[in-house]
């Protein structure tokens, strides 16, 4: 058990993976759950902080007691949310599954295929990169600032890289496998700081991993 070691302190964190829609009916998505960004925002309550969770498409996930929560469906959207809620908050978490390109158009009626054509390609533009934009320019001074690193090999080489690009204080970094990360209940990762340490995290419940992040950020705000 903790302390209330988070009391007094506001946290903000975003959960789930944003839809970039196509038209009324489609979208790109992707396969996050939410439930690490939940285990997070969870584990921060319990710890006393007032909590901010910024939750895109999590559905199904029951809203944790005693949280705010901010329901979001594209990047845009969920950019817009977390810099708000960024203004009184002492860190961000960046749980959330962000898609990096979103289609340039959206169609307002159903697109349809029509007999003997083929489909028209999707153009895709860039979505902003929230991390990286609040982490350079802080919403509040002073404020901890933590991202999520799926990788598949070279974890720890590319979560360096990562960190430094996106300018963040932690960075969260999990191997993509079988039975870790995506929709399951268990989670693997190293948390890697800008100051150079190295924090590694056993396979185990999602809320040990979001305790871990808890320890490292209350150590930043003390
Ligand atoms: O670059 P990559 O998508 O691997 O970075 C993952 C981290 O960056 C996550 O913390 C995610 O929430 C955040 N991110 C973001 N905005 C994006 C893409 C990712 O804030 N457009």
């Amino acid at each position: 058990t903790h302390a209330a070691d988070l009391a007094g302190h506001h946290v903000v964190v975003s959960a789930g993976g944003t839809r970039e829609p196509l038209d009324p009916v489609r979208f790109l998505g992707n396969r996050s759950s939410g439930k690490q960004g939940y285990a997070l925002a969870r584990t921060a309550a319990a710890r006393g902080a007032s909590v901010t969770l910024i939750a895109a498409n999590t559905t199904g996930l029951p809203d944790p007691a005693g949280v705010e929560v901010v329901p979001v469906g594209t990047a845009v959207q969920l950019r817009e949310a977390v810099i708000k809620a960024a203004a009184h908050a002492d860190a961000v978490v960046m749980a959330a599954a962000v898609a990096d390109f979103r289609p340039a158009a959206y169609a307002t009626g159903k697109i349809k295929k029509k007999d003997g054509e083929d489909p028209e390609p999707i153009t895709l533009v860039r979505n902003p990169d929230i991390l990286a934009e609040i982490s350079g320019d802080r919403p509040r001074p002073g404020q901890v600032i933590v991202g999520f690193a799926a990788e598949t090999d070279d974890v720890l080489a590319n979560g360096r890289t990562k960190l430094r690009r996106k300018g963040c204080d932690l960075l969260v970094v999990n191997e993509v496998g079988e039975r870790k990360t995506f929709g399951s209940e268990e989670n693997e990762a190293v948390v890697l700081g800008a100051d150079g340490s190295e924090t590694p995290v056993p396979y185990g419940p999602k809320e040990a991993l979001a305790d871990t992040v808890w320890d490292l950020v209350a150590q930043r705000l003390a």
